[in-house]
């Protein structure tokens, strides 16, 4: 009841306040002792009318977001204020001592709805949250798809890049430009046909590959089937190297594609089986099931190496981009998959071979001063922004247009490409590497 009061109040302090305001005005300027009683009085039923009628709604609204079955009261309150208004407008007082009436027999019959047994309503049942293992393998293959593309429906859309970022390297759709990375496209029946077959695969005898790595870990093996070639692909890209796509000057023994499963991407492995899902369902093959591709990536990832399953984020805009600037610039470069092209002084693992060696504190004056310059930049920072966000502004000789991929300017934020910037012009050759930061 106290809440009551003090909704009714905070609903309708104004108008209550404003009548308050009159009578103290009808004090001093009504001259009349009869007509001032009068006016006073009108007044003062105009603010127990006003109140109770705040008092009304409040009660009613409370009927809608609480508990309590309160409805009658309203009506009653409101019964009241019209009765208490009929002395106050003498002149409509006829017609609000009817619809007062009226109000009145509502809450009496509302009243009487009331005392009769309710209908158990009950709570709606809590929405659960669909684990990966009672996905549909079509919901299934929308996570994969979300997280190879980004989004759903975004595979065939070129230039859409997933936390999966497969499509930095690999072409998904048939006659998609897949230079660096076999296009993935006819995968399941190539696992099965071609690639098992193949004597350098060496299946079931992994000590004759004469690959950098020749097992995903010490006893694992080889594949056997093709969900087993797919999950070894993944989790040891240097177990096997298809043939012409290895590490420049590393005669196919080792491979450009990350491992999946580690940093940076660190897929869990019921994400590998939902990326798996969609390259098997989107070509209208039957996916083996999940349990059986968690098994092939179990096979490969011993348990300490399988990343956690983190809280699912949304894949919408925030979460698709590669790296969000909070990082240090290494990680950005690892993120972005920089590393993999370039080789980039002072960074770890930054030994790509594809594109040029970033010295751009150097390279980057060079560039503007060839008169083949056709770009836009003035000064070493521009240029640096430009080509990664634009690589094809001016393509370095004699790497070929086109490798470079042209989502960056999508897939970092502004802070990204910044520290990217600041990190890049201050690499000179023949100088020690600048500060990580
Ligand atoms: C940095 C580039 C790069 C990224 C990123 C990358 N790959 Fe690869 N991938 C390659 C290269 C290069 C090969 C071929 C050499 C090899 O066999 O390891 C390859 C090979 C493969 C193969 C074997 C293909 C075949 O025809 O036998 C599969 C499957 C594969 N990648 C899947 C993926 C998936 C799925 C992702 C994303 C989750 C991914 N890759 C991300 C570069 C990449
Ligand atoms: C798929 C391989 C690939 C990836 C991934 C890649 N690059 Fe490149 N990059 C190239 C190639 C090839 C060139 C040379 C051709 C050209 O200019 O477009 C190049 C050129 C450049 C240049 C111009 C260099 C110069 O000396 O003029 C810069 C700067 C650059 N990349 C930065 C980056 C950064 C930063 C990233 C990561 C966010 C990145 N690249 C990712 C392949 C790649």
């Amino acid at each position: 009841m106290g809440n009551l009061i003090s909704e009714a109040l905070s609903m309708g302090w104004v108008a209550i306040a404003i009548l308050a305001g009159l009578l103290v005005y009808f004090q001093v300027s009504i001259a009349d002792p009869a007509a001032k009683k009068r006016a006073v009085f009108k007044t003062f039923i105009g603010i127990v009318a006003t109140f109770l009628l705040f008092m009304a709604i409040a009660n009613y609204k409370n009927n809608f977001y609480g508990e309590n079955r309160m409805l009658p009261a309203s009506l009653a309150l409101i019964t009241v204020t019209s009765f208490v208004m009929a002395m106050y407008f003498t002149n409509l007082g006829a017609l609000l001592k009817i619809g007062g009436f009226m109000f009145f027999v509502a809450a009496f019959l509302s009243g009487y709805g009331n005392w009769l047994p309710q209908v158990e309503g009950g709570f709606p049942p809590k929405e659960e949250k669909i684990t990966w293992d009672s996905m549909t393998p079509q919901q299934l293959a929308d996570k994969g798809e979300e997280i190879i593309f980004g989004g759903i429906g975004k595979s065939s859309v070129q230039g859409e890049i997933g936390k999966g970022q497969c499509p930095l390297c690999h072409g998904f759709q048939k006659g998609f430009l897949s230079e660096r990375a076999p296009n993935l496209y006819g995968l399941p029946e190539r696992a099965e046909k071609e690639r098992l077959a193949d004597p350098r695969y060496s299946m079931n005898a992994p000590a004759k590959r004469d690959t950098v790595e020749k097992e995903a870990c010490p006893g694992c093996g080889t594949g056997t089937t093709a969900q087993e070639y797919i999950a070894e692909s993944h989790a040891c890209p240097n177990c096997y190297v298809v043939a012409g796509f290895g590490l420049k000057g590393s005669n196919d023994r080792e491979s450009q594609m990350p491992k999946i499963h580690k940093p940076p991407i660190s897929l869990s492995l019921p994400e590998l089986a939902a990326v798996d899902t969609w390259m098997y369902l989107r070509e209208g093959k039957e996916p083996p099931s999940y349990e059986d591709m968690i098994k092939s990536y179990e096979k490969f990832i011993p348990e300490s190496d399988r990343p956690k399953q983190q809280e699912d984020k949304p894949a919408g805009a925030a979460s698709s981009l590669l790296a969000d600037g909070s990082e240090p610039v290494d990680q950005i470069f690892a993120k972005g998959q920089c590393v993999s092209c370039h080789v980039i002084p002072g960074i770890p693992g930054a030994v790509g071979t594809i594109g040029p060696k970033l010295e751009e504190g150097t390279n980057a004056p060079l560039r503007l001063k060839d008169p083949g310059y056709k770009g836009t930049a003035k000064s070493t920072t521009e240029y640096i922004m430009e080509s990664i966000v634009e690589p094809s502004a001016y393509v370095v000789k004699p790497f070929p247009d086109n490798t470079m991929p042209k989502v960056f300017g999508q897939k970092l934020s502004a802070g990204a490409l910044k520290k990217i910037v600041d990190y890049l012009s201050q690499v000179k050759v023949g100088a020690p590497p600048p500060k990580i930061s």
